[in-house]
């Protein structure tokens, strides 16, 4: 079994991000989904926006990180189409990190109402100056909305097949692929 482990870094910024998305699909989902008195709606979307920029930051780091620090070599028994499935998944979810809050930021810089973000009630964030400047937003804000929403769902059945892959090789193949991605697990 290969004991090599991701970094103490790495780690944190697989889970902090991976919850961090979870949570705000399902709250994304129902602040979009349901009616909402207008006070409650006010805060909830500003704290979804606060928590997706912060996500957006994580990533940042996270991909610095990864091409500054080289992760444990995959197993020797894999078999070069499930390397290739895995590296490609692994590009497509980095792909959705970036892409998801890039979209939600771009359906506020495209609306209409022109509300401010203010990240955690404290700290004005800006609109995309080339989307927020477009003569006619409020003809492409939909097409951003239904960007964001394709790609935060679509992420969620990706994410699904990733962690199938994971727990596959944890009870199946006995392989240590999952413990290496775990806190509290060095052998
Ligand atoms: C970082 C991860 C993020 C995830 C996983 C996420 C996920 C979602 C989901 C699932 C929805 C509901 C879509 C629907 O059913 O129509 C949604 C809506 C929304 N998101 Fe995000 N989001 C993220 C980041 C952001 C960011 C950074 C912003 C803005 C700065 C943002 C702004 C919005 C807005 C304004 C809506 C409502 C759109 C509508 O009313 O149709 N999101 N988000
Ligand atoms: C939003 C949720 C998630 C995202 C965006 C995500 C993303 C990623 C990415 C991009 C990598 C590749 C790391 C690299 O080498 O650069 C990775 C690795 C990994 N992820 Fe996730 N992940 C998520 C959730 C999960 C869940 C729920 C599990 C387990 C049930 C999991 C288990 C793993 C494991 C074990 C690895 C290491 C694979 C290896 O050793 O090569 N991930 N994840």
């Amino acid at each position: 079994m290969n004991k090599a482990r991701y970094d103490a870094v790495a780690i944190t910024l697989h889970w902090v991000i991976a919850l961090g998305i979870l949570a705000q699909i399902g709250v994304g989902w129902w602040m979009a989904s349901f009616h909402l008195p207008i006070h409650l709606k006010f805060v909830i979307y500003q704290l979804h926006k606060s928590v997706g920029i912060t996500i957006l930051f994580a990533v940042a780091a996270r991909v610095l990180w990864r091409l500054t620090h080289r992760p444990p070599p995959l197993p020797a028994t894999m078999p070069a189409l499930e390397r290739k499935a895995a590296t490609g998944a692994h590009h497509l979810l980095y792909l959705a990190m970036l892409a998801i809050p890039f979209t939600g930021w771009a359906v506020v810089s495209l609306s209409p109402y022109n509300i401010p973000t203010v990240l955690y009630g404290l700290l004005p964030w800006p609109d995309l100056p080339w989307l927020s400047a477009l003569a006619d937003k409020a003809a492409i804000e939909p097409w951003a909305e239904d960007a964001h929403a394709w790609l935060a769902y679509g992420a969620l059945g990706l994410v699904g097949l990733h962690a199938l892959a994971a727990l596959r090789h944890h009870f199946l193949l006995r392989d240590g692929m999952l413990r290496r991605m775990l806190p509290l697990f060095k052998e």
